[in-house]
């Protein structure tokens, strides 16, 4: 018998992946960079068991049993089992997956990314895989790929048909900007009506403006905004982490039918974030926006506890905003915590 367990974070991107060229290998439009979270306030802690005991694979998922008729669960065992040159017995025993997110997942937190990331760590660690993984996650889902490092990492598309050049890297460590805190505000941590997969698939298929976006905005915004993070240059960093957060809301609406995924008090946070801004003469906060309601801000430590003051009197908790979560550091990779 084999036990590993893994803690994956999640990631939250600045520049956002949206659509696919190929469905079934999840290969995307246009590359992606995010910042992953630290595993201690959200994270999806993924155990698998491997036994010759067992009579049959299992996945429970948030203490509920999941079917593993999932192609994507078994797209990640088959490219891990690929990746083995092991002659162990180990890969002919059944396993038991158990995975649970400590936060809301398919609400627009990237449940999905840690997810992935989690269950790919923890295959890789069970087999004893080496090199990138990053490839394997992302057969799972996209955004899983960009979890499997900590700090800023960037997703190239690729340009192959095969995918093997369509694999995330990090492109600076937490380390490099460690004032950096991010805040996540949970508005609403119910299910999101239509996935992110079934939203891109429709945005691809109708959206006129999506071309746009993935071949002439998104590759200039990812280089600006490489080098901002470099440099350290924060008025740039939120301007076009914000541009891009609504851009990429633009193409949801351009969508038909339209994907809606925020509401009036998204809406209202977006708001009070530029009215900071305009009274500090600067972008000292910004925004995004995955496919939910949800807001996660990026700001420096030092204007962390003005602005909670400020989201905390606009804004009253529970009516408002169902939970708020300071999310105050981001770093880490997976982490093996059992093995
Ligand atoms: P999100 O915005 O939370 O990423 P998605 O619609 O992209 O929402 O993905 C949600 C799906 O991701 C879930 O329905 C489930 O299939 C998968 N998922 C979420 N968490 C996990 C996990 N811990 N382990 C495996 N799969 C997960
Ligand atoms: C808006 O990675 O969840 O969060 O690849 O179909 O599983 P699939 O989709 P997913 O999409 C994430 C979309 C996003 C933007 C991002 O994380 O880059
Ligand atoms: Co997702």
């Amino acid at each position: 018998m084999k036990i590993v367990t893994v803690e994956a974070p999640v990631n939250i991107a600045v520049i956002k992946y949206w659509g696919k060229r190929d469905e079934e290998l999840i290969l995307p439009i246009n590359d992606s960079l995010s910042a992953t979270l630290s595993t201690d306030f959200m994270c999806a802690k993924t155990t698998i068991l491997a036994s010759p005991l067992l009579k049959e694979d299992v996945f429970w998922l948030n203490g509920k049993q999941q079917s593993l008729d999932n192609p994507r669960l078994q797209n990640c065992l088959k490219e891990i089992k690929r990746r083995t040159n092991l002659e162990s017995p180990i890969l002919n025993w059944n396993i038991s997956i158990c995975s649970i997110n400590n936060f809301p997942t398919a609400a627009g937190l990237a449940s999905s990314a840690a997810g992935y990331a989690g269950l790919v760590a923890a295959l890789a660690a069970l087999y004893n895989i080496e090199g990138d993984i990053t490839g394997v996650a992302r057969v799972g889902s996209g955004s899983a790929c960009r979890s499997l490092y900590g700090g800023w990492v960037q997703w190239n598309k690729g340009i192959t048909s095969t995918g093997e050049d369509s694999i995330a890297h990090q492109i600076a460590p937490l380390s490099h900007w460690p004032e950096m805190k991010v805040l996540i505000l949970v508005v609403n941590d119910e299910r999101k009506k239509y996935s992110s997969t079934s939203g891109m698939k429709k945005s691809v298929e109708t959206s006129e403006l999506l071309p746009f976006r993935a071949n002439t905005v998104v590759p200039k915004r990812i280089e600006a905004i490489k080098e901002a993070i470099l440099k350290k240059d924060f008025e740039t960093f939120a301007e076009i982490t914000m541009k891009d957060s609504n851009s990429f809301h633009a193409i949801c609406l351009d969508t038909l039918p339209p994907c809606v995924y925020m509401n009036d008090v998204s809406h209202a946070i977006v708001d009070v974030v530029h009215q900071y801004n305009a009274i500090k003469n600067s972008h000292k906060v910004a925004y995004t926006f995955d496919a939910g309601p949800n807001a996660c801000l990026f700001l420096l430590e030092s204007e962390v506890d003005e602005f909670l003051s400020v989201i905390n009197y606009v804004f009253q908790p529970p009516t408002d905003l169902k939970t708020l979560e300071y999310i105050r550091g981001i770093k880490t990779e997976p982490k093996i915590i059992k093995d």
